[in-house]
């Protein structure tokens, strides 16, 4: 389970004359296999573009993105996102938007895996429930259930917790922890909330204003599951928000 990925000296802009942004600049960096890396920085600069460049959504103007070493030139089943904008089908059951991610698995696993994946998130019992019948977490949970159920290789997440409040956001996190533990993907998060990047990331990449770079890595090695009181957090999140120019001192 696991894919490295490599992204080398990539390029993205958009639009053209006048109206012309850039998103990427000279982007580079990798991720090992099953490393857990969490993406920070201020809004626009670019993060929804680079998980789509992985995703190969988007196609980069110059540069490479590799996956396992081999360039992305279209989506595919071994990378899986989380989108930014939740994107479960309204007008299908839970079951049934699971199944649907499930294209292509035999028949009599279906049911099993279905049923296991349900009950990893908690929402046992709402299989045929339809999408405006659960809650924001839940709806959350199925989003999280139905990435999993493919077993990706790569799992994409762009601020998959936005829209929740802090408790329920906590335990959607805590739950997803406890999963990825058992099936070890290699993982992107893109988040503004560096507290959730320090507890469940191995490195956090902290990204420059548009076009963004990587202006700041960070080893989290505190060991889990991590208490963000501890002072090695504490620094680390004091040090990230300097970065981007959002200090305690600032604040306060
Ligand atoms: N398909 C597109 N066409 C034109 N411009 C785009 C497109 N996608 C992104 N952009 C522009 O590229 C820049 C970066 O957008 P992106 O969505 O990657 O930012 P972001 O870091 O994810 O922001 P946020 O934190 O607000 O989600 C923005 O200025 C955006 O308007
Ligand atoms: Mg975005």
């Amino acid at each position: 389970m696991g894919a490295d990925v490599s992204v080398k000296g990539v390029w993205k802009r958009f639009g053209a004359g006048d109206g012309e942004v850039s998103a990427l600049e000279d982007m580079s960096f990798t991720v090992g296999v099953g490393e857990f890396v969490a993406i920070v920085g201020p809004s626009g600069c670019g993060k929804s573009t680079l998980l789509k460049l992985l995703a190969g959504f988007e196609q980069p103007d110059r540069g490479e993105v590799l996956i396992d070493g081999r360039p992305v030139l279209a989506p595919s089943r071994r990378g899986i996102m989380i989108a930014q904008r939740g994107s479960v089908f309204p007008w299908m059951t839970v079951r049934q938007n699971l199944d649907l991610a499930l294209d292509g698995t035999p028949d009599p696993d279906r049911h099993q895996i279905i049923a296991q994946h349900v009950n990893l998130v908690g929402l046992a019992g709402f299989e045929e429930r339809y999408p405006h019948e659960l809650s924001g977490g839940m709806l959350q949970r199925v989003e999280v259930a139905r990435a999993l159920v493919a077993k990706p290789d790569l799992l994409y997440m762009d601020e998959p917790f936005g829209a929740l409040d802090a408790l329920t956001r906590l335990s959607v996190r805590n739950e997803l922890l406890r999963i990825l533990t058992r099936d070890r993907p290699t993982c992107l998060l893109v988040t503004h909330d560096v507290e959730e990047a320090l507890h469940v990331a191995d490195r956090v990449f902290v990204m420059t204003p548009r076009p963004a770079r990587v202006a700041l890595v960070v080893d989290v090695t505190a060991p889990r599951p991590r208490r963000m009181s501890s002072p090695e957090l504490v620094g680390l999140k004091e040090r990230i928000l300097t970065e981007l120019g959002l200090s305690a001192a600032d604040v306060t």
